[in-house]
């Protein structure tokens, strides 16, 4: 298990260290798919660079809380062991294949280096690896791939070479970051349907970090909704979708064009997403929630101020919202 406890990381902005993410925990099992989704600028990508602390050389630093990979704190481990887990037991996959690629390397020399780095391999099996990976999400010619350079493949197909480099030494998570959103609509699918065979054949925990509800809809078993730096609602998808509680998750869905086209963009929720530095003391989404009252703008709401088994929300006025009237 994979499990992020109250986790508050700050960046610097200005000079200043500012709260960016607030308190989060979140949790992933072997064999299910998180959805981690909300607007830009709401802190999912920090939280999910966190899980590798990746983002430590951009200045984000943890404030509070912890990251556990089967009960050990990845924030205690040795330079060595964190090494190994990176790609070896946890691996990621960015929304922007080509910054993830060195330009000047082939293909085959990049996934055979990661092969190396975890496996006890030598070359010869290493390429014979890299083959079977290229094949498995879907690349018929892979020795021809394998001599290739990141820049003469089309977006997909370099997702694809990310996609397997992921998987190249059988981790038990995969973080996806937003993996489709640079692609064009047409590959979104395949590329998603490709990830989702790969979590179900191999029993991964996959967190997928979206914008797009409907991706959420179509893959996840849990889902944790995130709005500036915070976790504003959480639960199994089935039971968000039926009965959304928070009014931005409502607003999110609300959002989304058509649930059948992924990737659409949104259409914009009025307003913006507060930085950090600049939230509101009461309920981060106030400002701009339809449903707000005068104790919103005040009042700072817990993460699960409502809570229905492991449905939860934080919104001072669930109750009093109409459940099942989407809008
Ligand atoms: N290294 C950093 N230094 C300063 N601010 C940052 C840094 N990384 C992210 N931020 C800010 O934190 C907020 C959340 O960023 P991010 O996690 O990338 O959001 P998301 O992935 O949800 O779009 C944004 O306002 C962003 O500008
Ligand atoms: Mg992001």
């Amino acid at each position: 298990m994979l499990e992020i406890r109250d986790l508050s990381l700050t960046v610097s902005i200005e000079g200043r260290r500012v709260e960016a993410v607030s308190a989060v925990s979140l949790q992933l099992e072997a064999g299910r798919v998180l959805g981690l989704v909300g607007e830009s600028g709401c802190g999912k990508s920090l939280t999910a660079q966190a899980i590798l602390r990746l983002g430590e050389h951009q200045g984000v630093e943890k404030s509070s809380g912890d990251i556990l990979l089967d009960g050990n704190s990845l924030f205690e481990m040795d330079d060595e062991s964190l090494r190994r887990i990176r790609g070896g037991r946890i691996s990621m996959v960015f929304q922007e294949p080509m910054t993830a690629l060195n330009p000047v390397f082939s293909i085959g020399s990049q996934i055979t280096e990661v092969i190396r780095l975890h496996l006890d391999m030598d070359k010869q099996q290493a390429n014979a690896r890299a083959v079977q990976l290229l094949h498995d999400v879907g690349m018929q010619d892979a020795e021809q791939v394998l001599k290739q350079y990141p820049d003469s493949l089309s977006g997909g197909m370099r997702q694809r070479v990310l996609i397997s480099m992921a998987m190249a030494a059988d981790p038990d998570y995969i973080i996806a970051d937003e993996p489709t959103t640079a692609l064009d609509v047409s590959v979104q699918k395949r590329i998603i349907t490709l990830l989702l065979n790969l979590q179900k054949k191999r029993n991964l925990g996959l967190l997928l970090v979206t914008h797009d509800f409907g991706l959420v809809a179509e893959m996840c078993d849990d889902v944790a909704v995130m709005y500036a730096g915070q976790i504003v609602e959480a639960g199994k998808v089935a039971d968000i979708f039926d009965h959304p509680a928070h009014p931005y998750t409502r607003a999110l869905m609300g959002c989304r064009p058509e649930v059948s086209e992924p990737g659409a963009s949104l259409t914009v929720i009025s307003g913006q997403v507060p930085s950090p530095g600049h939230w509101p003391q009461g309920c981060h989404f106030a400002e701009r929630c339809s449903l707000a009252r005068h104790d919103c703008m005040e009042k700072p709401v817990t993460a699960a101020c409502w809570q229905q088994g492991e449905h939860i929300a934080r919104c001072l006025h669930v109750d009093e919202h109409d459940m099942d009237d989407r809008t």
